[in-house]
């Protein structure tokens, strides 16, 4: 099957989240699959010479935006058997920073011309497509406007689309005046089975009403957002859609994440003894004394979804422990005071680095023993399958995809890769840290949890097999149309 992906982020070109760490290799393994996969990025200011000086340009042109003409080009670069087609447009992607505020008027504009231009150079630029699966709300209007527009073109009569969910709190809600003028819409897209959202329109609202199938990035997120406290809002518009939501988890690039061959670690490694090693590395990397003690790294936006308020709330606590914690990540400004100053208290034991830095991270993984998620929420959640890989056993709070990929070690069984609890009560967090760390403690029980986590299967084979049931389902809906 012929498949275009449409995504704002993906790996190696660009990257804020683990939406582009989906983007940039659930490609690949779809293409194993079977299937042909092209992909539609932004051409941004951000992205590696070395890859903008592959680039062919393919297309020259204009398309309009409301009153507005917008020059739109389109170059494009084949790595690894994926066709990458990028947008290109000087005004909207040649600025420093890949997004802007997601309320900003002008975010709106930039995405908008995105969608657009995906829905009018596809025709220019490739044979054939069965399926435009989008993510994401920068990309949720794309199944808007082939409703509106697109699907009465010959073209794109059969094709249909899916919407991936990755984070459904970033929905892109904007002022309704953008509907008549950059979005360019009739006054029946604004009303409650529509764009409208309570005054104001919703792009991602948009791709939830018209989109084929909608999935999101693991089974037990796809049931939470169906109640209020995770549905953002949305949650009856996604109960009404149950039959066509679907939750499929996120694998990892088990090739880019391999200790045995990772070139960002001093010394790469297969067996459990190998982090010692990178214990020792990381030590001295991040500053704290180089001392056998368990230790706990969190790799993460600094904000309230990734449990942030449970970490201030007893880390004091948890460093009165013989123990060191690292954390790599930025975010909002209170969480970084906050940290800051418990840091500046405990430095021999707590080592704060607020900043985004690839290789540090991948040494986190491999030097670190525990690894800290305590998700207010969570869709799939990347960290914890990349830490089950560099042998680091995850602590989790059960939501979305940590739920459904950490199984709780059960010392009576054996069975189990990591510690997880329930209620979001910073308490039951510091208790199930302190439990893990009794574990740690004993080597045998900990090389079987260690174990236990490295056979689990974090490759995208599985899901890339039920994304091709899902498109292969909804050919099927369109032949049943047809005939
Ligand atoms: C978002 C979600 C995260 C998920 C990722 C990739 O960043 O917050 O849970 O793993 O998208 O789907």
């Amino acid at each position: 099957m012929n498949i275009v992906f449409v995504a704002s982020e993906s790996t190696p070109f660009v990257k804020t989240g683990g939406l582009a760490d989906v983007i940039g290799s659930l490609p690949q393994a779809l293409r194993k699959e079977g299937n042909v996969i092209d992909v539609f990025l932004p051409k941004y200011k951000a992205i590696p010479e070395e890859y903008k000086q592959r680039m062919e340009s393919v297309y020259r042109g204009e398309i309009s935006l409301g009153w507005r003409k917008q020059y739109c080009g389109v170059d494009t670069l084949h790595l690894d058997g994926i066709n990458y087609y990028f947008i290109d447009n000087e005004y909207y992607f040649g600025r420093d920073n890949i997004y802007g505020y997601s309320d900003d008027l002008d975010e709106a504009e930039r995405f908008t011309f995105f969608s657009k231009a995906v829905l009018e150079m596809i025709p220019k630029v490739i044979e054939k497509v069965d399926i435009i699966h989008v993510h994401d709300w920068q990309t949720a209007m794309v199944p808007v406007y082939m409703e509106a527009q697109y699907k009465k073109e010959a073209f794109y009569e059969n094709v249909k689309t899916m919407f991936t969910i990755h984070n459904l709190k970033y929905q892109g809600i904007f002022s309704s005046h953008l509907l008549g003028d950059v979005v360019e819409l009739g006054p029946e897209y604004f009303h409650p089975e529509a764009l409208e959202f309570h005054g104001c329109i919703n792009f991602m609202k948009g791709a939830l009403v018209y989109a084929d199938i909608i999935t999101t990035v693991s089974d037990a997120y796809a049931k939470e957002i169906q109640y209020p406290f995770f549905g953002e809002g949305l949650d009856g518009l996604l109960r009404k859609r149950h039959n066509d939501l679907y939750g499929v988890i996120n694998g990892i690039d088990t090739v880019s994440y391999d200790p045995a061959s990772d070139v960002s670690l001093i010394e790469q490694y297969r067996d459990w003894s190998g982090k010692y090693v990178n214990k020792k590395v990381l030590q001295q990397l991040v500053g704290l004394p180089e001392r056998q003690v368990p230790m706990v790294a969190m790799i993460t936006r600094l904000v309230e979804q990734k449990g942030l308020d449970l970490v201030v709330r007893v880390l004091d606590e948890l460093l009165q422990d013989d123990i060191q914690v690292v954390i790599l990540g930025t975010g909002e400004p209170k969480y970084e005071q906050l940290l800051s100053e418990i840091a500046s208290r405990y430095s021999e034991k707590f080592s704060l680095q607020l900043k985004f830095d690839e290789a540090m991270s991948r040494q986190i993984y491999a030097g670190a023993d525990l690894f800290l998620m305590p998700s207010l929420f969570e869709p799939c959640g990347l960290s914890q399958l990349i830490s089950f890989r560099y042998q680091t056993v995850p602590i989790v709070r059960e939501t979305g995809g940590l739920k459904d990929t950490v199984q709780p070690f059960n010392e009576y069984t054996g069975e189990g890769n990591g510690f997880s609890f329930m209620n979001y009560n910073a308490h039951d967090m510091l208790h199930t840290i302190r439990r893990a760390i009794s574990f740690y403690q004993d080597p045998q029980q900990w090389e079987k949890i260690v174990r236990n986590g490295t056979v689990h299967d974090f490759s995208w084979k599985q899901s890339a097999k039920k994304y091709r049931t899902l498109y292969h389902q909804l050919c099927l809906r369109e032949e049943a149309v047809t005939t």
